[in-house]
């Protein structure tokens, strides 16, 4: 039998959905992410949803609303530095601690998403 999807085994949708809102209210209040976000976060939740459908082998929501993510491209306007990529897998390490998923299915997500982090570094550390 075809082992089952990452998106299938986390939970699909519904858990996709809690990640977001728990997520970017932790990026919201860090100081390291905070200043380059937007203030209002609906859109940057509703493609991150997107995005993580298909990161995890779910449907290509992304793709279809938006087309090819270009993700490090679409990160350049932004600076992302060795600090900012830890805030950010820190926020997502303590989101999915609150969705109380089992710690393999932690432990995959996160392998995942700490690849694609160190990916969008492309700023040297720097005085703000
Ligand atoms: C967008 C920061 C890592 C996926 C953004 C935006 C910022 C940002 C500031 C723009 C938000 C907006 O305009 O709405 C960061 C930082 C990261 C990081 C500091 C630290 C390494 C990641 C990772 C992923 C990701 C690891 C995926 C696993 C996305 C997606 C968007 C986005 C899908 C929306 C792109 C678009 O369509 O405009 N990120 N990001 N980011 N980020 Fe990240």
């Amino acid at each position: 039998p075809l082992e089952e999807s990452l998106y299938h085994r986390l939970g699909g949708e519904k858990t996709l959905q809690q990640l977001v809102e728990v997520f970017y209210d932790k990026v919201a209040r860090h100081p390291d992410l905070a200043p380059i976000f937007p203030d209002d976060f609906t859109l940057t939740k509703e493609k991150q949803f997107k995005f993580l459908s298909q990161f995890f082998g779910g449907p290509d929501l992304y793709n279809q609303a938006y087309g090819h993510p270009m993700l490090r491209a679409r990160h350049l306007r932004f600076p992302i530095t060795p600090t900012r990529a830890r805030a950010w897998l820190a926020c997502m390490q303590e989101t999915l601690d609150e969705l109380g998923l089992e710690d393999h299915i932690k432990q995959e997500m996160m392998m995942r998403l700490t690849y694609t982090a160190q990916h969008m570094i492309n700023t040297p550390e720097q005085e703000n």
